[in-house]
């Protein structure tokens, strides 16, 4: 299927302004002068040397010299498509997103999908998280959901990414591993992290190795809150559920496929797409009145725990469909640029320590990565409503804007919007008290590591309860200094004393606390 013959949406027709067509048409430099001879430079004579002055050669090699940009500093290797985001049940009654609020209401979006310790070119089937993050363009602004196919994540806390990252990257000597995990940093950083055993269990079990990126979950994985128009909050999670079902490949499998097409999430994505079998997602949301935030028996901001489906089921809301593949992967899919302070009216971010930190870190990162602050005028990070603000110049400026007056409050007119009313669907932030000693520390009420790395263990089956132990076992054998095995296995302690056992056996360490009762933690328990 071409794209062409897809149902346009707004951001589609958008794009169609920025696009060309190169088809039948002749060859110019970019001043748009027509190249009568691509193949030989000028020179002095026919076997002489290069003149300085072809101005063709150079721009066509100066250009060419500056194509590569630097790749994120994590999630560099993605795959992203095109689609649509239909309600099939208001929001009304929790948000006054205005996306979010009537029956077959349809928003375009762009959807990157990525692994997040690999370089741009490595392979898509490594043993990680994967990225799920999608760009909402609606009539109010883009709407950022920057998740993961995993509910929780390895820290609480954003001073900690940086670290978590340095661990999971290749080892700054020889640059080695470049997939995910399997070494002695990465181990090492676990080992001493206790709040990371719930999302270690995650990332060793199958669902760290999709079949397809059709067959896996999306998550929003913090708590987000929802406010309606009469300004009642709740906290809500996003849920992403794919309707082809969860199914993920064996380690075997995995390896085998990496060797073999390393593209072959991008392949089945695309392919998928240009065959007319578009992805499908429901999409659901879990939500709990602003009254009831501590009636858990663990913090709703400690983005190391979920909410269990059992105590708050997911309402299906929505569908999200892929049914585009971009014309060009690197002006689309590479030149996007999510944030999740990318908000809309109707949803805010609530104090969960590893979001706040994130609301920094995105903005900061494009800056150099894209180059210039003008990376919002790029045509895929364009709102399809129109952007009218007192921002001027910098680098690269596509805007023309017109009229002398750049600043606010001013008296001469000339061209200067206005801040908008709640009514007229400006943001307002929403209103909370704060109050309490400045301090840098980590809440009591995120102490809990274990409990539910307990509950996902006991969820799986038995073959995937031994997918699990295997990689595990795997992992810890490629480690080569017995203490960080060691330590690995006294937190496996704490969550499962048989698994502990076996995977103590196998790599050939003790485990200290296997006699505590299952999974209990010992009073003295310190895990350095
Ligand atoms: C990408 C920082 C936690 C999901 C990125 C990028 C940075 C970053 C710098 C590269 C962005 C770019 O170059 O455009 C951080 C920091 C975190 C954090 C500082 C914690 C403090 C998370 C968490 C999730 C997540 C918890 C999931 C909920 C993603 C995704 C991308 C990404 C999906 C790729 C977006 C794309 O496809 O372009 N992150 N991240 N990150 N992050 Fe995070």
């Amino acid at each position: 299927m071409k794209n062409s013959k897809l149902p346009p949406n707004e951001k589609v027709n958008q794009l169609q302004d920025h696009t060309t067509d190169n088809n039948d048409q002749k060859l110019t430099t970019n001043q748009g002068l027509k190249i009568n001879n691509n193949q030989d430079s000028l020179k002095a004579d026919e076997r002489g040397p290069s003149l300085l002055e072809d101005f063709i050669l150079r721009e066509k090699i100066t250009h060419f010299d500056h194509e590569r940009i630097p790749e994120r500093i994590v999630h560099a290797r993605g795959s992203g498509a095109h689609g649509v985001f239909k309600m099939t049940k208001s929001l009304e009654k929790y948000t006054k997103a205005k996306f979010l609020q009537e029956v077959g209401k349809e928003t375009p979006v762009f959807v990157r999908f990525s692994t997040v310790a690999g370089s741009s070119g490595s392979t898509d089937l490594a043993r990680d998280v994967r990225g799920f993050a999608i760009k909402f363009y609606t009539e109010e602004g883009n709407y950022d959901l920057v998740g993961n196919n995993i509910p929780v994540f390895f820290i609480q806390d954003a001073m900690k990414f940086p670290d978590l990252i340095h661990a999971v990257k290749p080892e700054p000597d020889n640059a080695i591993p470049q997939a995910a995990s399997a070494h002695d940093t990465f181990w090492d950083f676990i080992s001493l992290m206790p709040e990371s055993m719930h999302m270690i269990m995650w990332a060793m079990s199958d669902r760290a190795i999709p079949r397809s990126l059709r067959m896996m979950e999306g998550f929003g994985v913090h708590t987000f809150k929802f406010i309606n128009c009469e300004g009642t909050v709740h906290f809500v999670k996003f849920h992403f559920k794919p309707k082809l079902g969860v199914h993920s490949v064996a380690w075997d499998e995995a390896t085998k496929i990496s060797g073999k097409d390393s593209d072959f999430h991008r392949r089945d994505l695309w392919e998928a797409i240009e065959n007319g079998a578009f992805p499908e997602w429901e999409f659901g949301v879990q939500l709990i009145p602003e009254e009831d935030e501590h009636k858990f028996d663990f913090d709703l901001l400690d983005p190391t725990k979920l909410i269990p489906e059992e105590e708050v089921p997911v309402e299906i809301v929505g569908t999200l469909t892929l049914n585009r593949n971009p014309d060009n992967f690197f002006a689309e899919t590479e030149q996007i640029a999510f944030h999740p302070g990318h908000l809309v009216p109707g949803i805010d971010f609530t104090n969960d320590p590893l979001l706040q930190g994130r609301l920094f870190s995105y903005t900061d990162t494009q800056l150099s990565r894209l180059g210039s602050p003008n990376f919002h005028e790029i045509p895929i990070n364009r709102s399809i409503n129109t952007v009218h603000n007192n921002q001027r110049d910098g680098h690269m400026r596509q805007q023309i804007v017109k009229g002398k007056v750049s600043y606010e409050p001013n008296s001469i007119g000339g061209g200067c919007p206005f801040q908008a009313m709640m009514k007229d669907g400006g943001f307002s932030t929403h209103n909370e008290r704060v109050d309490g000693q400045k301090i840098r520390a980590r809440s009591q009420s995120f102490v809990d590591h274990y409990s539910q790395a307990k509950l996902f263990y006991n969820s799986q089956s038995g073959p995937e309860k031994q997918h699990l132990q295997n990689a595990l076992i795997f992992e810890l054998s490629k480690v080569t200094i017995p203490a960080i095995r060691e330590r690995v296995v006294g937190q496996l302690a704490f969550i499962n004393k048989d698994l502990a056992a076996v995977v103590a056996k196998k790599v050939g360490v003790k485990v200290t606390h296997l006699d505590q009762p299952n999974g209990s933690i010992p009073a003295d328990a310190d895990p350095k």
